[in-house]
């Protein structure tokens, strides 16, 4: 598997979404424990050395889950966390920028995964009542504290990432991104450019990029999956894409690692873009 620099950690260009182990609606814990352990612990086997989970998974279950299949952790495995939204019910994922909460999140994070420092910490999503500064400030003082290797961004405009490259340095951002949803192209374009990872959230479109009719025909036509095309497409479209599909199936899981090694030919490209 090719690589990617998260600052100046490299990773495997395909990663792993945690989100999916938890309960339905991301809420709870899985409903086979033992499957969701044995996922996580796969996931990393295949070449997953980059994992994305957040405090608000579960809340709190997807961390656990993940120290406790893999802790003490390889040394080439980099768990990427979020902090910033709080859930008060299953449908609901707020925003919290206060830094008093993104103090304490950070501290739940890192006794979830059994941690002295993050070595990705991803801010979810700016909070509209809190001045941007002031979260991201808090962010940039914890790190300095050296809780955090790495800062990180989710769900930001490229207005956003600049402001916030004005306060520290920002090794990633994670917005939603996929063969069918395009809209955060700039947002892409502005991490080429800088040479940080972007890490497209939502990379198979949570299952409707699979039924894509183009998606389908050049899946069928080289005989992969549709899930292997649409990961195959995102790792081609840029050199700073980090795909981070989630399931919590072992089959899937297995069919989606496959498509790291897949490369689509210049015609199946252009059908595709
Ligand atoms: N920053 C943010 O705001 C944000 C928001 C959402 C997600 N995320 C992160 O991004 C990761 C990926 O997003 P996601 O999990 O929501 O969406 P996704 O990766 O686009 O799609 C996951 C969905 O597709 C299914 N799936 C996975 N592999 C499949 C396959 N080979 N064939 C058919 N279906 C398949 C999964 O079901 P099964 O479990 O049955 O396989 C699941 O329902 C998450 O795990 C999380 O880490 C971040």
């Amino acid at each position: 598997m090719s690589t990617l620099p998260i600052g100046n950690l490299s990773v495997n260009r395909l990663g792993f979404g945690a989100m999916r182990v938890c309960g339905p609606q991301v809420w709870g814990p899985p409903q086979d424990r033992a499957n969701a352990l044995q996922v996580l612990r796969r996931a990393y086997e295949l070449g997953h050395n980059f994992f994305d989970t957040a405090d608000s998974y579960g809340p709190e279950v997807s961390e656990t889950l993940i120290a406790e299949a893999l802790h003490p952790y390889p040394k080439d495995l980099v768990i990427g966390t979020k902090g910033g939204l709080v859930r008060p019910s299953a449908p609901r994922w707020d925003p919290d920028g206060r830094p008093e909460h993104l103090r304490r999140a950070l501290e739940g994070s890192l006794t979830r995964l059994r941690l002295e420092r993050i070595d990705l910490y991803q801010w979810h999503a700016p909070d509209p009542k809190v001045p941007f500064a002031d979260s991201f400030g808090a962010l940039a003082a914890l790190q300095q504290a050296g809780k955090i290797r790495h800062l990180g961004l989710s769900n930001v405009s490229v207005a956003q990432l600049d402001e916030a490259r004005r306060i520290a340095t920002v090794v990633s951002v994670q917005n939603s991104y996929n063969i069918v949803d395009r809209a955060s192209e700039t947002v892409l374009q502005a991490c080429e450019r800088l040479g940080i990872a972007f890490l497209p959230w939502y990379p198979l479109g949570a299952g409707s990029a699979l039924q894509w009719p183009k998606v389908k025909q050049v899946a069928a036509r080289i005989s992969a999956s549709p899930a292997q095309i649409a990961l195959a497409w995102l790792l081609a479209r840029s050199p700073v894409v980090l795909p981070i599909p989630g399931t919590g199936n072992l089959e899937h899981l297995e069919e989606n690692a496959a498509a790291a090694a897949l490369e689509l030919s210049a015609a199946d490209r252009a059908a595709l873009d």
